[in-house]
């Protein structure tokens, strides 16, 4: 535990609390289920875990709602709890990243309460923005659908961009920038090694509260728009400089990954721009189809605007807001559809999904940065398509009228055992309800059997340990649809995105494959990848 550095080659487990694993049986996840599957984490090989909020919350937006930001949600423990799980992560050589969620405040947050029992043009009103207005002051949109206005009693209006229970704070209140400096240290005292910034972008709005410009069509937040009053906005930086400062003044110091959906890599940089944040998440990888052309498009202009930066890349692929890989990969269009899930976007082709899924963890782990994992996706598991309607808990579905199921299908909890109907996640009734048949996909049956996705990313995770191969990457192929590239003389990895197979490259010797059941210098087939060692006629590397 002692490189400081470690931040930026670490393998990351995104920990979905409520759907990892359950201590006492009541059907949802908690600290005492994290903390009795530290040993398999470390097993498996990753470096640390992030863990999506635990604080109080109502819970109408998984917990990212919070009400009170130094306590934890009864459900899921208490703090004290939180520190002795941070201590016993610590013991199995794991670090611990939180979520943060500086955006908005659950509406039963006591500033809120406080807001809203005070007068129009108040100190406790201005931490959020609540404006005048005979109709809703613009015409923002929340995310989740609907207008991101509400009104209060006595006329005024409050912003949300998310659900109406999550209203927004006003980051020009010098006592918001304040209290957050001050959570941040209440949980670096408790040994937090850092923090997953929600909605990173989000916290600057336009002074004079422009219109957007939607149309009828745009279901979502638009991105694409300059000057945008509401997202990435320069004046964000300034609050994360001072984010900074807080974190080195730790021994370690801490450090934060920035949950930043920017289309543009430049603009994505600025976010880890020297005395900013040490890592944004990379949201054009996990939205990128399963295509050569696009992967090495995304790829080498991540790793050009990184070096520039002198941040790591990061490479992510799945997490709770987006479908799995499995599902994702499986059908007919693999590009990540913007607010569209499910059997919408067409029939889903699991074992393919699977296939590709596998080769992707190999090409994601082969290049150089921090890499993250989402509970789950080191099992192969495919989204949940069909989920009761009345099992649904994605804001998303009812803010929608229905017209959106939501994320629910990735945020199934997990089979630890083959046990039937949920069971195998610790309790008869689950907060959402498991398709039948993924006892097959079981930890229980998956750290039996080395061709497991478990047993693929396991040995993935070990040789990358082991080879610790220079940061530096080199492309030996990417003209077609195979991608070959190099880490340092002698690691090379081949990812075959065509549909014919193609012989493993001569002089080297295979290390693993994603097919890792076919014989070690089988030709690789459609939708495999493979990790190889170049000989370079030493007995080492013979
Ligand atoms: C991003 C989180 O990942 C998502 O789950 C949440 O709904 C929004 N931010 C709002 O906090
Ligand atoms: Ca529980």
């Amino acid at each position: 535990m002692a490189d400081v550095e470690w931040w930026r080659t670490a393998v990351i487990y995104q920990i979905y609390i409520r759907s990892f694993a359950d201590g006492n049986g009541d059907g949802i996840g908690d600290i005492a289920g994290i903390r009795s599957r530290l040993g398999y984490l470390a097993g498996l090989g990753v470096d640390a875990i992030w863990i999506t909020p635990w604080y109080a919350s109502p819970g109408n937006d998984g917990g990212y709602d919070v009400s009170d930001y130094r306590a934890i949600a009864p459900e899921y423990g208490d703090v004290h709890e939180a520190e002795q799980l941070v201590a016993a992560a610590h013991r199995h050589g794991l670090r611990v990243i939180l979520d943060i969620v500086p955006n908005h405040t659950s509406t039963d947050h006591l500033w809120f309460q406080a807001a809203l029992a005070a007068p129009p043009g108040s100190p406790e009103r201005a931490r959020y923005h609540f404006l005048d207005g005979s109709g809703a002051p613009n015409d923002w949109r929340s995310t989740f659908g609907g207008p991101a206005w509400t009104r209060v009693p006595d006329g005024q209006w409050y912003l949300h961009l998310f659900d109406p229970t999550q209203a927004d704070l006003n980051w020009s209140n010098p006592e918001v920038r304040a209290e957050f400096l001050d959570l941040l240290r209440f949980w670096f005292d408790r040994g937090v090694d850092g923090f997953r910034i929600d909605v990173a972008t989000g916290l600057v709005k336009h002074p004079g509260y422009p219109d957007l410009g939607y149309r009828e069509e745009d279901l979502l937040v638009l991105t694409d728009v300059p000057d945008h009053p509401h997202r990435d906005r320069d004046e964000v930086h300034a609050i994360y400089r001072d984010w900074r400062e807080v974190a080195d003044a730790y021994d370690p110091p801490r450090v934060f990954v920035a949950e930043a959906w920017v289309a543009d890599p430049d603009r994505l940089a600025r976010y880890v721009a020297p005395a900013q944040l040490h890592t944004a998440f990379n949201f054009p990888f996990l939205q990128s189809a399963w295509d050569a052309g696009d992967l090495f498009t995304v790829i080498d202009s991540t790793l050009r605007t990184m070096a520039l930066s002198g941040a790591p890349p990061t490479w992510v692929l799945s997490n709770h807001d987006v479908e799995r890989t499995v599902t994702r990969y499986g059908r007919a269009d693999t590009r990540k559809h913007q607010g569209r899930s499910g059997h919408e976007l067409g029939p889903v082709d699991e074992e393919l999904g699977r296939r590709r899924a596998r080769a992707a963890l190999l090409l994601m782990l082969a290049l150089p940065g921090v890499a993250y994992l989402y509970q789950g996706e080191e099992l192969g598991l495919p989204d949940h398509l069909d989920i009761p309607d009345d099992r649904l808990r994605d804001p998303i579905w009812t803010r929608s009228g229905g017209r959106r199921r939501g994320r629910d299908g990735c945020r199934v909890p997990l089979p630890w055992t083959p046990a039937p109907d949920g069971a195998g996640f610790g309790s008869a009734d689950p907060w959402l309800p498991q398709p039948s048949g993924w006892g097959r996909l079981s930890v229980a049956r998956q750290v039996a059997d080395p061709d497991s996705t478990y047993g693929l990313v396991a040995r993935a995770l070990r040789i990358r340990r082991e080879l610790d191969v220079p940061q530096e990457l080199e492309w030996v192929d990417r003209a077609g649809s195979v991608l070959r590239l190099r880490r340092g003389p002698y690691f090379e990895c081949v990812v075959n995105l065509g549909a014919t197979e193609v012989p493993l490259p001569a002089d080297t010797v295979t290390l693993l494959r994603s097919d890792t059941h076919a014989e070690e210098r089988a030709p690789l087939g459609p939708d495999t990848a493979a990790w190889l060692r170049v000989r370079d006629g030493t007995a080492e590397w013979t």
